[in-house]
């Protein structure tokens, strides 16, 4: 959702910020806003639009002093306007705060604090804690931090610069993480905040206060018992966030693939005995995720099925309330999720353990809430995805379900890093991103789009009309092939589009037969498939694969390089599609 930085140390503050809060963009980036605190004086300066515009507009770097904070915003409560942007000052100007997360309470609080005389500048529920803070102020800013923690309803994490220098930040269900620098400290949402300066980061939990004062840190909690954590070296690689030769970081991102998928298949041999040790002694499995993290439950929950013969549940993490009742310590929840920072999966993670259950998490992010929190990780391995729709890690978790379901599976599937789905997406992208980026451009007048496989492909079908959505902003429907005669038959007409996914296996006769269906209706359909068809009006073709496990992981790529493309023909940003963020730490 929003990021944060704060930083204090021995050099200009403001450079250092926006440079942070470019890296950090992808987690919300609808506003920005920095303040710089200089000689007993808090400046802010902060506005609506991407971290470049905004900083051309409103020149943040050249704002002096050598300790400030700074914020991207996705808008919660309050519109995207300049003064619902962060930081948000309170009434004094004496202290400046930027928020990631929900103030459940901030209606009472804000009632009470108007009713106080205190004159509010935004829309939003942040700007209660600066006030707060103010009202506590003469007890010295350890305290007033302490007694606004305590006033607080909801999930935070904030970060505050005080009129005597001071920075801190507190935290609740929200990231927040120090940097150790030689020179100064960083406290940020997320490590890439801070990663190009320090490796080093020290990650708060919840009801952590964190103050920084002169060239001391010190951790307490919300009634002031000091709290210690180590120092954790993080791999520069999370660093890596560069576009290189692509225009994009999603395109980048697709051609990743080429390497990822492999590096996702080799695994830590330790690591994966112990998650599957877990995984096969539960007397019940549920899986859960969101978005394309979900997806992926589907397809470990089809292939468990298939060749290990174990039989999940999987929960959407948003539905986990009702979905997750009657865990016990027999079970074993398998969270999904790419940034390992998703709320409503972090909440599945807590209603599983409430009742005893163990939590094996499935994570490209290894320093993240899920990942700390699970009794039991696997690591995706794809470096950093900055583009907000998932494609690397989507893959990286699939290569993952296959390495773990051929261990359980007593021979009925092999995979690893030397499995033929590695060298089939090495295909699949070379091959088809030039005739792909042609039928984009012809389909960008199409409205709706409908998907359409059966068993391992009706997931592979959601996640593509998920990726159209997102990127390119079309109306695409994930249908159930077999599904298509009870009901989605009676929208097929001319200027329909169907794209089919099938391959040759099990399904593939099935399918044709809904093709033909299709057709006679006088709809048009694009068939992904290793076998033309004279029933397609265009064939995408992907490589022949010998084990059929293998196929969603190959033809979801052209269903990710066709929304890719169809973004650009359609003139919108495939890196940060509207109204969304890469990162969702709010419920
Ligand atoms: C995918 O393209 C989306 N941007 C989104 O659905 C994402 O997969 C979801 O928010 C879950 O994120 P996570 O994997 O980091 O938990």
């Amino acid at each position: 959702m929003c990021s944060i930085i704060g930083y204090r140390g021995k050099q200009a503050a403001a450079p250092i910020l926006v440079d942070s809060l470019k890296r950090m963009e992808y987690r919300g980036y609808d506003s920005v806003g920095v303040a710089t605190f200089n000689s007993g004086n808090i400046l802010v300066r902060k506005g609506t639009g991407r971290v470049v515009e905004v900083n051309k507009n409103l020149n943040m770097t050249a704002m002096s002093g050598m300790i400030g904070i700074g914020h991207t915003r996705w808008a919660t409560h309050g519109g995207v306007t300049n003064s619902n942007a962060h930081p948000h000052s309170a009434c004094k100007n004496n202290i400046a705060v930027v928020h990631n997360g929900i103030i459940e309470n901030y209606k009472e609080l804000k009632e009470e604090l108007t009713k106080a005389g205190h004159i509010f500048s935004s829309e939003t529920d942040s700007e209660v804690i600066a006030h707060l803070l103010e009202v506590h102020a003469d007890k010295g800013v350890r305290k007033s931090l302490m007694m606004t923690c305590k006033m607080l309803k909801g999930t935070y994490a904030f970060v505050a610069v005080f009129q005597d220098g001071t920075i801190a930040g507190a935290r609740y269900e929200e990231p927040l993480i120090i940097g150790v620098a030689n020179d100064g400290y960083f406290i940020s949402s997320d490590v890439l905040g801070f990663l190009q300066y320090t490796d080093k980061a020290i990650f708060l939990d919840n009801y952590d206060v964190a103050l920084i004062d002169g060239n001391n840190m010190e951790i307490f909690d919300f009634d002031g018992n000091p709290v210690a954590h180590p120092i954790t070296q993080v791999a520069w690689e999370l660093g890596e966030v560069d576009k290189g030769k692509y225009a994009h970081y999603t395109l980048k991102e697709i051609n990743d693939q080429r390497v990822s998928v492999a590096n996702a298949a080799r695994q830590n041999e330790v690591m994966m005995k112990r998650f599957c040790d877990v995984l096969s002694d539960a007397q019940s499995v549920y899986i859960t995720g969101s978005g394309t993290s979900y997806h992926s439950a589907l397809i470990m929950k089809q292939m468990l099925a298939r060749y290990a013969k174990i039989r999940a549940e999987t929960v959407m993490s948003s539905e986990a309330r009702d979905g997750l009742i009657g865990l016990d310590e027999g079970s074993v929840l398998v969270a999904f999720s790419q940034s390992g920072e998703t709320a409503d999966v972090l909440e599945s993670v807590k209603i599983a353990k409430k009742q005893g259950s163990r939590v094996l998490g499935i994570v490209n992010v290894t320093t993240s809430s899920l990942a700390r929190t699970s009794d039991a990780f696997l690591a995706v391995n794809c470096g950093p995805e900055i583009g907000v729709a998932a494609t690397k890690s989507f893959t990286g978790q699939l290569a993952l379900i296959y390495n773990i379901v051929a261990r359980l599976s007593d021979g009925n599937l092999v995979a690893g890093e030397k499995a033929e789905f590695v060298t089939a997406v090495n295909k699949v992208i070379a091959s088809s991103q030039s005739a792909i980026e042609k039928m984009a451009d012809d389909m960008k007048e199409v409205n709706d789009i409908y998907l359409l496989g059966r068993s391992v492909h009706y997931p592979i079908a959601l996640e593509g009309a998920l990726k159209l959505k997102e990127l390119a902003y079309v109306h695409a429907e994930g249908v159930a092939a077999g599904e298509l005669k009870h009901g989605p038959l009676a929208l097929m007409e001319k200027n329909t589009l169907v794209i089919l996914l099938n391959p040759v296996d099990g399904t593939y006769n099935d399918s044709i037969s809904n093709a033909h269906e299709i057709r006679a209706r006088g709809a048009s359909v694009i068939g992904i498939s290793d076998k033309r068809s004279e029933v397609y009006d265009l064939w995408i073709e992907i490589p022949h694969l010998s084990e059929e496990a293998f196929y969603p992981i190959v033809e979801v790529i052209p269903l990710q390089m066709l929304a890719y493309y169809l973004a650009l023909a359609k003139n919108a940003d495939p890196d940060y599609p509207r109204n969304l963020a890469k990162s969702v730490t709010v419920k």
